[in-house]
């Protein structure tokens, strides 16, 4: 059977565009794969965290797995510093990946912003640790967002770099799995960029935590050009708040932007806002009210947790030991 491995960083603020672009595919593809979602902490530490707060924020991205719907009988959670293969992996690949390919990194460049000399050194080798997340358990696929392709391009290189050096067939080359439309959710407050845990406006992001409210508000303060919406996909150029809304209604709905734009086509923001805010009230409401009752008996996830992290240091023993015999450890 095909193996998942998937993570998502405890920085707190879980958002729609985790929801959409990954958490919610996490659930389907329990039936046909062998899932591994984690929490990836020790990514988390990149930028400077609170340990409580991290701590907490672990709990919360296992609790919004399960309100999703993934089942901890069949697939494993689990935090990623609770599993040593992880650090001990990422070493050996930090010895395989070349400065060139770090170099290279879109994200690396935008999140160390210009002050680059003052950027943590994890934070530039966090490619090199998520192909260790990925290997030490030989999964062959993995769900991302858009965001994520030219990170998981890098594990390929690595993989295929590891195994002609060594002379081995190790590693396998793992492919992407990108989820119909919307899979990229913008800012609320900036369609040129994308829907953030960091993003310091409240007003950007709808977290799994809003309340209807709260979502209603935000989404009428989204910021929108003055044009009704078109009837079709290609009036959506140059728009990229109004596409925006748009995928973000087609993701909830399940439907295409072109069956938005065919229902909607005409209307002002004004109207259409009010009906996504219904939508994404609908949808995404029950997710963040059940991630909360979790919340409340963290004794319960936390074991959740311990007994992922169990069966996941168990995946990775045969591969280490692989890995060591091979490298000359
Ligand atoms: P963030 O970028 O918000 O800190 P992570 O890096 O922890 O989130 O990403 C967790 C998962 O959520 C990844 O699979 C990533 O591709 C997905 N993701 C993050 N932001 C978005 C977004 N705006 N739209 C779609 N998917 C996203
Ligand atoms: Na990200």
């Amino acid at each position: 059977m095909s193996r998942i491995f998937s993570g998502v960083q405890p920085t707190g603020n879980l958002h729609l565009g985790n929801y959409l672009g990954a958490i919610r595919n996490f659930v389907g593809l329990q039936e046909n794969y062998e899932c591994i979602y984690c929490a990836v902490d020790m990514h988390a530490i990149t930028v400077w965290q609170d340990p409580a707060a991290l701590r907490s924020n672990t709990r919360e991205v296992a609790a919004a797995y399960l309100a999703a719907g993934v089942d901890p009988k069949t697939s494993i959670i689990f935090a990623q510093s609770n599993v040593p293969a992880h650090a001990e992996l990422a070493w050996i690949f930090n010895c395989i990946a070349r400065l060139g390919w770090l170099n290279r990194m879109t994200q690396f460049k935008e999140k160390a912003g210009k002050n680059r000399e003052n950027a943590s050194l994890g934070l530039y080798a966090y490619p090199s640790l998520m192909a260790a997340d990925i290997l030490a358990y030989k999964a062959t696929h993995v769900p991302v967002g858009e965001d994520q392709k030219q990170h998981l391009e890098l594990t390929r290189d690595i993989a295929q770099k590891f195994n002609n050096d060594y002379g081995v067939d190790l590693f396998p080359i793992v492919e992407p799995l990108i989820f119909g439309e919307a899979t990229r959710v913008m800012s609320l407050r900036d369609g040129s960029k994308k829907m953030s845990k960091s993003d310091p406006s409240d007003y950007s992001r709808i977290t799994f935590t809003d309340d209807r409210d709260t979502i209603a508000k935000k989404l009428r303060k989204a910021r929108t050009d003055a044009d009704p919406l078109p009837g079709s996909e290609e009036g959506l150029e140059n728009r990229p708040e109004a596409a925006n809304l748009v995928g973000i209604y087609a993701a909830l709905a399940e439907s295409s932007k072109q069956d938005v734009l065919t229902e909607f086509g005409g209307s002002q923001f004004s109207t259409f806002k009010p009906i996504l805010t219904e939508l994404a009230v609908e949808k995404f409401g029950p997710v963040g009210e059940e991630m909360k009752r979790l919340m409340a008996d963290p004794g319960h996830v936390d074991a959740i947790l311990k007994e992922g992290a169990a069966r996941a240091h168990k995946l990775t023993e045969p591969v280490m030991r692989e890995v060591k015999e091979v490298v000359g450890f």
